[in-house]
């Protein structure tokens, strides 16, 4: 991806990855302290962000991906995405799980551009009752699959 570096993020970049205010600060560092936060960066300067959770602790999937606006459509969502797809599949991943607001039509294009699929909704779960759309993309080469059974 021209001109486009990813790399975990640090405790210096703790004020770029909590911008949207959505999560608890002490939460934040301990995601960065976990390997779950990720940066894009054009010349060294911070451009889009990513954060990974674990559904049961296990399973990826993206809470969150934000470039700035001024940067859309240069190539860093994209290569944030490309880059965890590889660090997950170095670590037996082999499916990745994110999601959108059911009344946001850009970022679910994107999904689908980008080789997501659509796999469910949970609806109301966002404020003024807006469903989410959530999306499962394969990422070859992986082993754990799913949930394993109890
Ligand atoms: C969604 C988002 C992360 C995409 O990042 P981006 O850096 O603008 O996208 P990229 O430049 O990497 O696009 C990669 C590809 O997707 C395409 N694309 C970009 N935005 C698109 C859209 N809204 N619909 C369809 N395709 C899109 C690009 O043309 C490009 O195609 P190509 O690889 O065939 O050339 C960005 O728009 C964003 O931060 N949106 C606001 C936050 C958000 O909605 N996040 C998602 C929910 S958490």
């Amino acid at each position: 991806m021209a001109n486009i570096e990813i790399r975990l993020a640090t405790s210096s970049d703790l004020d770029f990855v909590q911008q949207d205010g959505f999560i608890p600060t002490e939460v934040v560092k301990r995601k960065i302290a976990w390997q779950e936060i990720f940066v894009a960066c054009r010349k060294n300067v911070p451009v889009g962000y990513l954060r990974l959770e674990y559904l049961w602790s296990l399973v990826p999937y993206i809470a969150l991906i934000r470039v700035l606006p001024e940067h859309h459509r240069q190539g860093a969502g994209k290569a944030l995405l490309h880059f965890i797809e590889e660090f997950l599949r170095s670590r037996g991943h082999s499916v990745l799980y994110s999601s959108s607001q059911a009344n946001e039509q850009e970022p679910q294009a994107w999904h689908r551009h980008m080789g997501f699929e659509e796999c469910g909704i949970i609806s109301g779960i966002n404020a003024g009752g807006v469903g989410e759309v959530f999306f499962r993309k394969q990422l070859k080469g992986g082993a754990n699959n799913v949930r394993p059974e109890n």
